[in-house]
């Protein structure tokens, strides 16, 4: 079993979801299973802009490159994402929304959204309820939300 750990803290070294991700890694260590993670501060993922909603037609392509595919092409090879998401300022932090926002130039084919859908996921968010922490679930929590746009787009595309 593959299973991949994503951190989407801007804080690369002793942040909170760094030692998250370290502890579910030696915590999985030995347990027959393969576990890798990815950092997004590590990554270029770019934010949407100065484009023409390509994303809109599925026969055309994002004109950024950076590393949302890869990061997508290493979920997908997982059989269960463990995504981790500091909350800031009553939010998921920037990192994410950048990731989420540029994920609708991925789910282009039905292909691509079961592929997604087959691989289980679980999301850690790291925050305080009093201060916030509800209102960044309620924002995650429609982790289908770009899959669902990208077939409703689809439909209205081809009719
Ligand atoms: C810029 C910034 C804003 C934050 N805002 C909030 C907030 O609004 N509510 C909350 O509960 N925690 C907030 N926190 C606390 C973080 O969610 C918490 O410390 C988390 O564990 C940080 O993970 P990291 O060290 O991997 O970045 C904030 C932290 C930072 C750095």
């Amino acid at each position: 079993m593959n299973i991949l750990v994503i951190s989407f803290s801007g804080r690369k070294g002793a942040g909170n979801c760094s030692k998250i991700s370290d502890f579910i890694q030696e915590h999985l260590h030995g347990h027959s299973v393969n576990v890798s993670s990815i950092r997004m501060a590590d990554l270029d993922i770019e934010s949407c802009t100065d484009c023409s909603y390509e994303c809109f037609d599925s026969l055309q392509k994002c004109p950024k490159v950076d590393d949302l595919n890869a990061v997508y092409e290493r979920i997908m090879e997982s059989d269960a994402t463990i995504m981790i998401i500091p909350v800031y300022s009553a939010a998921p932090p920037a990192l994410y929304f950048a990731w989420r926002e540029r994920s609708q130039s991925i789910f282009l084919t039905e292909e691509i959204c079961q592929k997604f859908d087959r691989v289980k996921k679980a999301f850690i968010i790291i925050g305080n309820k009093d201060a916030g922490a509800d209102g960044a679930v309620t924002i995650i929590n429609v982790p289908q939300v770009q899959i669902q746009l990208k077939r409703f787009l689809n439909m209205f595309i081809t009719g």
